[in-house]
């Protein structure tokens, strides 16, 4: 465990940036339009092998759309959700009770880097846009590759010039305002390596706009 991380309930400051306005806003937006075509883009090669037996880990739920979406229909039996933010699990529930999906699902909220040992693997492993909010690639991408039974799905940001700049400038204005959240731009080839390390082989790339998907099997 890095020294920087140890002990903290609240690395990067995820619990109150990614608060009741941000979460409810993404939540409540799922039951009128559905899956947003980036989060669509990021299960699109995997769905179609799911027969509705599979189990599903979500780190870095959020609201919970992606797992939602697969249970309500019928793409996966049985779902975990993961956030350290306590507005992202609670805005998640609150959906999961609209759809009557409670008995299939449960939720932690945890930072999952510092706590990946309590949960078993599951078939299939979705971070939709999470491991740019954390410090440290290897304990939040490893660990959750290593629970990836069949299917690992992740999303981060395109990396370019652009992006790079994007971040600088973000970065600088969060500091402004006093937030003290950090995104960050892991490289390409540490993503992909990192996962490979745990077992995985990538097996389809894809690109939205500023998001960039990887999708890995385990060999
Ligand atoms: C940009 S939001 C994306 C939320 C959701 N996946 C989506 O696409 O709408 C990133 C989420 O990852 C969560 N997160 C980041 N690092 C985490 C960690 N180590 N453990 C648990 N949750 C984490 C944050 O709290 C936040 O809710």
């Amino acid at each position: 465990m890095c020294p920087c991380c140890s002990g903290s309930e609240n690395v990067n400051d995820l619990d109150n940036f990614f608060d009741e306005r941000y979460q409810f806003r993404a939540a409540e937006k799922y039951p009128k339009r559905g899956l947003d075509p980036k989060s669509q883009a990021l299960i699109d090669w995997v769905v179609p092998k799911l027969d509705g037996a599979q189990t599903m880990m979500e780190v870095g739920c959020g609201g919970g759309m992606v797992h939602q979406d697969l249970l309500r229909n019928q793409k996966i039996s049985h779902a975990i959700g993961i956030d350290v933010s306590s507005a992202g699990i609670k805005a998640a529930t609150q959906n999961a009770e609209k759809f009557g999906l409670t008995e299939q699902i449960d939720y932690y909220q945890v930072d999952f880097a510092q706590n990946a040992e309590q949960f078993e693997p599951a078939d299939f492993v979705v971070m939709d846009r999470v491991i740019c909010c954390y410090p440290h690639l290897d304990l939040l991408l490893g660990q959750a590759a290593q629970k990836a039974s069949k299917y690992l799905a992740i999303s981060f940001p395109v990396e370019n010039v652009f992006s790079k700049l994007a971040i600088w400038g973000f970065t600088r204005c969060l500091k402004l305002i006093g937030q003290t959240y950090h995104p960050y731009l892991h490289g390409h080839a540490a993503i992909q390596k990192t996962a490979e390390q745990a077992g995985m082989r990538l097996v389809h790339r894809d690109r939205r706009t500023i998001w960039t998907m990887m999708v890995f099997e385990r060999s």
